[in-house]
């Protein structure tokens, strides 16, 4: 089963980049450095069109840094687009932050031109932490961003740039199914759209190819070599076992094992992961994509011609 997620919001959210939009420069997209593609909402583009954008790749304290190297690479050769890593720890992001927009929309400054910028990102990803940050500045004694003030949904980070968030949530759109497995072990998705068990299993088929050593060092694995052939099923198991989640007669709690798992992700507790390289999560969302034309071509010769229109919505 792929990962449920029923989103609550998400016409409130669109309506309101849509009204924001045609007075934005610059789109700031904040991901989970630990799942970037997974963590964009491929919805966005549609709705900022040819705006440049800033890919903030948040939580790099958590990801690994060779990937998420790779990632900034990857974005910033796209045009019109910049990339930059952030973590929660960094105590002044803004002025980075304003450079990076200020290159990207280097027509805008000044008090008659101010740039504008509109802030965006899923859930859980780390927007208000970030917009914390930069408000926070304004007590602070070094001269490092100047007059930061907080307008309602504006922040002012500058006298010429105006950081506006984005009211409401923007959910994730899953439409590549390992990349909802991967917002799921993130915690960007309600605990009631998954199943723990069918997560963690995922999760260990992304790690055990990439990070077996991490999985040998932090569950005491044999065998480290042998990790990213064994069956997903036999190696939660295991680090059920080694981690006491066992169950009367010997047998090992799946749950609590995939709990285990699960959390020692999210804590960083085995060691700083990156889920997806910019070619994995390129290659799932080609696949996703044809799928996803393929359903839709089923649907339209099952419906017939008296359903000439779209009638699937897209949020
Ligand atoms: P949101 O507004 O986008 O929904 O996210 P929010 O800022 O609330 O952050 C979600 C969680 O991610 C918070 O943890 C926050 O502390 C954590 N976080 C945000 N940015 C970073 C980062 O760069 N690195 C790390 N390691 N963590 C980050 P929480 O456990 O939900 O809450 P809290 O108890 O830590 O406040």
């Amino acid at each position: 089963m792929a990962i449920q997620w029923f989103p609550g919001h998400m016409n409130v959210t669109k309506k309101a980049i849509i009204d924001r939009i045609k007075d934005t420069d610059v789109v700031i997209e904040m991901l989970d450095a630990r799942l970037p593609g997974s963590s964009s909402n491929p919805l966005l583009s549609q709705l900022t069109g040819h705006r440049a954008r800033l890919k903030i790749l948040n939580k790099q304290d958590l990801a690994d840094p060779n990937r998420t190297d790779a990632w900034l690479a990857w974005y910033n050769a796209q045009p019109s687009t910049r990339a930059l890593a952030l973590d929660a720890g960094e105590k002044a992001p803004a002025q980075r932050l304003i450079q990076a927009c200020r290159a990207l929309a280097p027509n805008r400054g000044g008090m008659d031109k101010p740039l504008r910028v509109l802030i965006c990102g899923i859930p859980n990803v780390g927007k208000s932490t970030l917009m914390n940050t930069l408000v926070g500045r304004k007590a602070a004694k070094t001269g490092d961003e100047a007059g930061v003030t907080r307008i309602e949904q504006r922040i002012n980070l500058a006298d010429d740039f105006y950081l506006f968030d984005t009211p409401g949530m923007l959910w994730p759109k899953i439409i590549v199914e390992k990349g909802g497995y991967h917002l799921a072990a993130s915690g960007a998705v309600g605990r009631n759209a998954y199943d723990d068990e069918e997560v963690a299993l995922e999760l260990i088929e992304s790690l055990k190819r990439s990070y077996a050593h991490l999985l040998a060092d932090r569950y005491r694995l044999d065998d480290v070599d042998a990790i990213p052939t064994r069956h997903d099923e036999l190696l939660l198991e295991d680090i059920g076992r080694k981690r006491g989640a066992m169950m009367s007669g010997g047998r090992v709690n799946m749950a609590k094992a995939a709990e285990i798992i699960i959390n020692d992700f999210r804590s960083a507790a085995l060691g700083r992961i990156t889920l997806e390289t910019p070619e994995e999560f390129a290659a799932w969302l080609a696949r996703a994509k044809v799928l996803e034309a393929e359903r839709r071509a089923l649907k339209a010769e099952r419906d017939g011609p008296r359903k000439g229109k779209q009638t699937r919505k897209d949020w």
